[in-house]
């Protein structure tokens, strides 16, 4: 019977190593896919507002004021729920990702990091700001091109910040 015993423990021990192994590869597989859903997002949120900004507005010039007006609607309306989704994948996606994160001590990192935040929280807010449907928000809406080219400036902030916490400095 004594000597059983080493066998046992190696064989525990193999097992317990494949069941980490599992783990670690499942945690990896999960970080991939909050990583693409992240960047996914940023990608139609930020590339939208580009759109807005370098291409349309500057293209409805070419229609009367009426046609225009039906149009910067239809487009508003369906921007609405894209940059709704955007901000709701990238929250989802950003806090798995500070989790992940969690484990790197106070210093640079994450005063970088909370910057970026902080940064991305206003881009939110001014993106919300201009698509809720409310009638107390029409002052806001009426500069609705300065206030889409703050949002733009900031969310470029956001990617290089965002650049240099992978990179490192
Ligand atoms: C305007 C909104 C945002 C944009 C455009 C954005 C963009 C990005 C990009 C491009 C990356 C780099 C991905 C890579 O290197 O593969 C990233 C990483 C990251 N983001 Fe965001 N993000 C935004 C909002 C957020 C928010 C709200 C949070 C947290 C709640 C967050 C947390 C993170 C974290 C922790 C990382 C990983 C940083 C690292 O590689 O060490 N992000 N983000």
């Amino acid at each position: 019977m004594p000597f059983l015993a080493p066998t046992f423990c190696i064989e525990h021990k193999f097992t317990f190593q494949i069941t980490e192994r599992k783990a670690n590869l499942k945690k990896a597989h999960m970080a991939t896919f909050a990583q693409w859903v992240h960047v996914s997002a940023a990608v139609v949120g930020v590339g939208g507002m580009g759109f807005m900004l370098f291409v349309l507005f500057p293209s409805v010039g070419v229609l009367n004021d009426e046609q225009r007006d039906l149009l910067m609607k239809f487009v508003l309306g369906r921007f609405r729920w894209v940059t709704w989704s955007v901000i709701f994948l990238l929250l989802a996606s950003g806090l798995y990702n500070v989790r992940l994160v969690w484990f790197v001590p106070w210093g640079p990192y994450w005063k970088f990091l909370s910057i970026k935040i902080v940064l991305a929280l206003v881009v939110f807010a001014i993106v919300l700001l201009l698509t809720i449907p409310l009638g107390i928000l029409r002052k806001f809406r009426e500069r609705r091109q300065l206030w889409l080219s703050v949002a733009f400036a900031l969310a470029m902030v956001v990617i290089l910040i965002s650049a240099y916490l992978r990179r490192g400095g």
